[in-house]
């Protein structure tokens, strides 16, 4: 059986991006077909200035909601990242096989550390070797695929880049992995600038639908999206940007193709309209049934207790292993 692993960062709440371009097909498909494990990767969300007790809760937060989004406990491994330590120990050797030169020209440190350095911020060398430690995650569990939004994909090529290098310098070790995207709603924009991603912790929350956002205040959100110069409702990401969002969220939403949907509208209204009812029922029993888990801590506890004993015994061979053909003399 195939072996998917994929996680999420515990730096906000989490959002209808999220959902509809990772969590909803890990639940969906990805733990009915594979061996899968998800992690709540809380070791990268100290890649930038945080809060620590706001990082436990929202720890906890994230691991209620892919409980509530279906992620069942029998089917796939769920547990939170600094629980088991092989991710760390593997991002050491990891840090070794990559070039300085490649981690500086990932896309997302590039964005993230402008940001950082144009508020006259200090940024984070964790930032910087952020994709090492993303790579130790996926190379531990010998994984093959990768379920991710689209923004992840150059990071699951290096960690394939890392993977053959490895096996080449030091012997065969681990397996070459590749990512999965979604057909529709890879990417999902923001709803008030539709030409960046949707994303946790951008600086207004208007333009993010979050996960258990009041029904009255997503609608309100998707009714007033920006949408674009003209009156035509056509699928053009480029040239359209806020109307092809819409489309391809409602698509995402229906299960249709964006492209279609187009011809069914006439005008911006009655497609906000449509969307933000779809958003709002798809979203409703997620919320309910976090609401019921919301409330059992210790089943959640529990369950992340399990998966992280779970996902240690699969990972800790193959990080032993990683550190002899390294060169490391094993204990005694
Ligand atoms: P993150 O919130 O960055 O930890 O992302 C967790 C997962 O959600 C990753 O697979 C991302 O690619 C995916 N994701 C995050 N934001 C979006 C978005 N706006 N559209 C589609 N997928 C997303
Ligand atoms: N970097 C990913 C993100 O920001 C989160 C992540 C960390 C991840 N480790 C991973 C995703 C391993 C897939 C596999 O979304």
């Amino acid at each position: 059986m195939a072996r998917i692993f994929s996680g999420v960062k515990p730096s906000g709440h989490l959002t209808l991006g999220n959902y509809l371009g990772a969590m909803r097909r890990w639940a969906e498909v990805d733990q009915h077909r594979a061996e899968a494990l998800f992690c709540i990767v809380d070791l990268h969300a100290l890649t930038v200035a945080h809060d620590p007790a706001r990082v436990r809760r929202l720890t906890r937060q994230a691991a209620t909601l892919l409980l509530a989004a279906g992620l069942d406990p029998e089917r796939c491994t769920l547990f939170v990242q600094s629980h088991v330590d092989e991710h760390a120990r593997l991002s050491y050797l990891l840090e070794c096989v990559a070039t300085d030169g490649e981690m500086r020209r990932m896309i997302q440190y590039r964005e993230k550390s402008a940001r950082e350095q144009a508020k006259g911020g200090s940024v984070r060398l964790s930032l910087l070797t952020y994709p090492a430690l993303m790579a130790a995650d996926i190379l531990a569990y010998g994984t093959e695929e990768v379920p991710v939004g689209d923004d992840q994909a150059q990071h699951v090529e290096l960690s394939r880049d890392l993977a053959v290098r490895f096996n080449q310098r030091y012997g065969r070790t681990f397996v070459v992995p590749r990512a999965t995207v979604p057909g529709v709603a890879a990417r999902v924009m923001d709803l008030q600038d539709p030409t960046s991603k949707m994303g946790k912790s951008h600086e207004s929350g208007t333009g993010i639908v979050y996960l258990l956002d009041e029904p009255e205040v997503v609608r309100r959100k998707i009714l007033r999206s920006v949408t674009d110069s003209g009156r035509e409702i056509v699928y053009d990401r480029a040239g359209k940007p806020g109307v092809s969002n819409l489309l391809e969220i409602l698509a995402a939403c229906e299960g249709g193709d964006p492209e279609e949907l187009s011809g069914a509208y006439e005008s911006y209204g009655a497609l906000k309209k449509d969307a933000a009812d779809a958003v709002v029922e798809l979203l409703r029993p997620l919320r309910e049934r976090h609401r019921e888990l919301a409330a059992d801590t210790e089943y959640v506890d529990e369950v992340l207790r399990s998966g992280a004993e779970r996902a240690r015994a699969v990972a800790r061979p193959r990080v032993d292993a990683a550190h002899r053909a390294i060169g490391l003399l094993p204990p005694g």
